[in-house]
């Protein structure tokens, strides 16, 4: 057991309702679609949790009218030695570490496993399946991204396993009798009294100022939305059990070798084939880092929207609409959130002053295979040849000439700025 459990107080925090739209909701969701900085900018985070424990902010995604269900980014954020507490969702999560260390408990199979998370790991918790998430760097705070898949969500968000008044713990819910049934043990358990340790279980409250006899209580205490007890010595599941079990795996994105990369920046894609239970999450993932002032060229995707996340950086992105006009062109900072339909064309840009970071996800979790628009290996070089040329009106030659101008593919260099550009489609 490490020092830090046996002294670490536990911080739990609460989780109001992080999740889903309801049918309503989601109309209103869809009339908001357009204003801000930019049409596929997504601004409003909202706050779910928030104690001097951590908090939790979620940024939900568009869905189009008979469409699938949107996606919703989750961004945890989460204080040394503290806890979110035990609780099932009715979505599935894609964790990812952005920074700390966590480690990951829930129910596999019926049994409980835990994994220990590192920076760059991407982790499936499915929907229904009780889980905690445990900040385990020492000292360090831990920042997570995850995507929210409310395809099927209820509208409810999290149910709480364990809780007093805030939150409430589903068996709460049942009478006492049933209680006193199903535990085995009267009374106790519905008196409203709070927890004692571990030997009652409060069910119907926790107001009792004692509960958590730790001696950090007044660090934390107080708010009415959150609480902490001295550690329950958090055993590795190994020690508790004896009995060591294979559980999914974990997938780094960072010791992955990017599947592409030249000079001017690299990119990760991660589907199911890489990472099997992407497959019943329903997503993808993706990673990609740019070079100052370099160009993901104008692609599409051809079998999923995209929602980004710029980790560190800065810079602008561009999307167009179908008839060919500008949708959005918006600067973009570390911190922004974009998302992208499907089969729109757009394209990233990094800013001239250093480096442009983004991940994401997909809503699809078959490998998404951007199809490129411009550049050598893209769609207007393969189709080169006369029907390309007369939808154009353009001389073949011509049009080859301008098509294959540019050398580099997938990621572009800066164009210089000094440089006039030419008129590309006058003859
Ligand atoms: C991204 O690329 C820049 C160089 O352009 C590099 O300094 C940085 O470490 C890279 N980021 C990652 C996560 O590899
Ligand atoms: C193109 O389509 C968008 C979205 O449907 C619309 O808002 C815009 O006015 C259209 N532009 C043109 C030039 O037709």
């Amino acid at each position: 057991m490490t020092a830090w459990c046996a002294t670490a107080l536990l911080m739990l925090l609460i989780a109001a309702n992080p999740a889903a739209p309801a049918g309503n909701e989601r109309r209103e969701e869809e009339e908001e679609f357009g204003g801000g900085r930019g049409l596929f900018l997504l601004e409003k985070s909202k706050q779910v949790v928030k104690t001097e424990a951590g908090e939790v902010k979620v940024v939900k995604g568009f869905g189009w009218k008979g469409g699938p269900s949107p996606m919703h980014l989750g961004f945890i954020s989460m204080e040394p030695n503290s806890l979110y507490v035990p609780q099932y969702m009715d979505s599935s999560l894609i964790l990812f570490v952005r920074r700390g260390e966590a480690k990951v408990g829930w129910i596999y199979k019926d049994r409980l496993v835990e994994k220990q998370l590192k920076i760059g790991d991407i982790y499936r918790i499915p929907a229904g399946s009780t889980f905690y998430i445990a900040n385990t760097g020492r000292g360090q705070r831990l920042q997570m991204i995850s995507s929210i898949d409310t395809s099927e969500s209820l509208g409810y968000g999290s149910f709480f396993i364990s809780g007093g008044s805030n939150p409430t713990s589903v068996l709460a819910g049942f009478d006492s009798h049933t209680l006193a049934t199903a535990f085995n043990r009267p009374h106790r358990l519905h008196q409203g009294r709070g927890l004692r340790a571990r030997e009652e279980v409060n069910l119907h409250d926790a107001g009792d100022p004692n509960w958590g006899r730790g001696k950090g209580k007044q660090r934390w205490g107080g708010g009415k939305n959150m609480r902490m007890a001295e550690a329950p010595e958090l055993r590795p599941v190994e020690e508790r059990t004896r009995t060591p079990r294979r559980c999914p795996h974990a997938y780094n994105l960072y010791q992955r070798t990017p599947d592409f990369k030249n000079d001017y920046g690299w990119s990760i894609a991660v589907g199911e084939d890489d990472y099997a239970p992407l497959k019943h999450a329903r997503a993808g993932v993706f990673l990609v880092n740019l070079t100052a002032g370099a160009m993901m060229a104008p692609h599409i995707n051809p079998t999923a929207a995209e929602y980004g996340v710029v980790l560190s950086g800065a810079g602008s992105v561009q999307v167009v609409f179908p008839n060919g006009s500008l949708a959005m062109n918006a600067e973009v900072a570390e911190g922004d959130v974009f998302w992208v339909p499907r089969y729109f064309p757009f394209c990233q840009v990094a800013s001239r002053s250093g480096s442009m970071e983004f991940f994401g996800f997909t809503t699809s979790a078959r490998k998404n295979r951007p199809q490129f628009l411009v550049g050598a290996g893209s769609v207007l070089r393969a189709m080169m040849g006369p029907e390309l040329a007369a939808a154009f009106a353009a001389g073949e030659d011509h049009l080859r000439k301008i098509a294959e101008a540019q050398g580099e593919s997938t990621i572009l260099p800066p164009w210089p700025r000094s440089e006039r550009s030419p008129e590309l489609w006058s003859q």
